[in-house]
C-alpha cells in the first residue's frame, strides 16, 4: 500500500502522517509532498519512528516521483481559515492549488482513490473532478470529500451532551462541508432521543465547531489536530476497503440523488472504491427543512467548481 500525503508538511499534513506512520499496515509506504522547504525534515522526523512503515519526504520539484504507484492520495495542501473568514474565502487561494495537485494525480497515479481536504470541500471536490474528468481518466467511485471531522465532532458533542461512551455513538452527517451544508441526522442516533432545543443547538454546533477552533486559534489556523486524526481515520476505511475488507464510511462523493450532483453520506467501500451510496433513510422534519434551506447553497459552491475549471 502506498498513501501519499500532498501537503504534508501543515498542521493537518504532520498530525496525518505521523498518525499514518503508526497505522498503515506493515510493508506500507507513505510519501509526503509539500513546498515547504522543511518537508524532508518532517519525512526523517517521522522515519525514527519503529513502524514497518517507509517514509520518504519530496519538496518542490518531487511531486511525480511521490505520486508514482501511489494507491491513495490525501490531499490537505493549501491555506487554512483565519477569524473572521468562511471557507468559501479560500476559494481564490486553495482552487489553484487543487487543479495542479490533481493534474499532476491524472498523469501518474490516475487510478489512486484521492481523497480532499482542502477547503471549501464543497467546491475543491468539483474542481478535482473536473479536472480528471478533461485528463479523461475521471472514475467518481475514487473520488472523495474527506468530511470526517463532521462526524467525529457529532459522536463527540452527542457523547459529552448524553454521558454516553463516546465509541458506542453513531451519528449520520449528510449534506456538504461548510456552514448550514453539514447536516447531522440526529433523529437517527440510536438510543438517544433530543429536546428539539437539544436538536438546534447540536445541529448548530456542529456545523460551527470548525469556527470554534478558528477563533480558539486566535488567527494561529484552523482545526489541525482533529482533522488528522479524521483524514487518518477515513485513510483506514479506505486501505480496508483496498484489502477486500467491507467498510461502510461518511464522505463527500458524486451523487445519483437528485439532489446535487456531490453530497456526503454513506457509501460502501470496496477495492475499486464506492461501491454503493447508502440511502440515508428517513429525516425528521427538522432536517427536512434544513436540508430543503442548504440545497440552493450547495448547489451554488459546486458550480463555483466547474465553473473554474472551464475558465467561466
Ligand atoms: P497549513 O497552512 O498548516 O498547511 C498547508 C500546507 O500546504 C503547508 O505546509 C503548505 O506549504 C502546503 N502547500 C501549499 N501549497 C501547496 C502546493 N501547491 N503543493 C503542496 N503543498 C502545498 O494548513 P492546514 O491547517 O494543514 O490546512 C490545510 C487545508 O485543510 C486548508 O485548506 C484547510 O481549510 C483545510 N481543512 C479541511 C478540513 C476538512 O474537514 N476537510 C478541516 C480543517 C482544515
Amino acid at each position: 500500500m502506498k498513501v501519499a500525503v500532498l501537503g504534508a508538511a501543515g498542521g493537518i499534513g504532520q498530525a496525518l502522517s505521523l498518525l499514518l506512520k503508526t497505522q498503515l499496515p506493515a510493508g506500507s509506504d507513505l510519501a509526503l509532498f509539500d513546498i515547504a522547504p522543511v518537508t524532508p525534515g518532517v519525512a526523517v522526523d517521522l522515519s525514527h519512528i519503529p513502524t514497518a512503515v517507509t517514509v520518504k519526504g519530496y519538496g518542490q520539484d518531487g511531486l511525480t516521483d511521490a505520486l508514482q504507484g501511489a494507491d491513495i492520495v490525501l490531499i490537505p495542501a493549501g491555506v487554512p481559515r483565519k477569524p473572521g473568514m468562511d471557507r468559501s474565502d479560500l476559494f481564490n487561494m486553495n482552487a489553484g492549488i487543487i487543479r495542479n495537485l490533481v493534474e499532476h494525480i491524472a498523469d501518474t497515479c490516475p487510478k489512486a482513490f484521492v481523497g480532499i481536504i482542502t477547503n471549501p470541500v464543497n467546491t475543491t471536490v468539483a474542481i478535482a473532478a473536473e479536472v480528471l474528468k478533461q485528463k479523461g481518466v475521471y472514475d467518481k467511485n475514487r473520488l472523495f470529500g474527506v468530511t470526517t471531522l463532521d462526524v467525529i465532532r457529532a459522536e463527540t458533542f452527542i457523547a459529552e451532551l448524553k454521558g454516553l461512551n463516546v465509541a458506542d455513538v453513531k451519528v449520520p452527517v449528510i449534506g456538504g462541508h461548510s456552514g448550514t451544508t453539514i447536516l447531522p441526522l440526529l433523529s437517527q442516533v440510536e438510543g438517544v432521543s433530543f429536546s428539539q432545543d437539544e436538536v438546534e443547538s447540536l445541529t448548530h454546533r456542529i456545523q460551527n465547531a470548525g469556527t470554534e477552533v478558528v477563533e480558539a486559534k486566535a488567527g494561529g489556523g484552523s482545526a489541525t489536530l482533529s482533522m488528522g486524526y479524521a483524514a487518518a481515520r477515513f485513510c483506514m476505511s479506505l486501505v480496508k476497503a483496498k484489502q477486500g475488507e467491507e467498510v461502510v464510511d461518511y464522505a463527500y462523493v458524486e451523487s445519483t440523488g437528485g439532489e446535487a450532483d456531490y453530497f456526503a453520506q454513506a457509501v460502501r467501500l470496496g477495492t475499486e472504491g464506492v461501491v454503493e451510496i447508502l440511502p440515508y433513510g428517513a429525516l425528521s422534519a427538522f432536517e427536512t427543512q434544513s436540508k430543503n434551506d442548504m440545497l440552493e447553497g450547495l448547489k451554488k459552491d459546486i458550480k463555483m467548481g466547474v465553473d473554474f475549471v472551464h475558465g467561466e
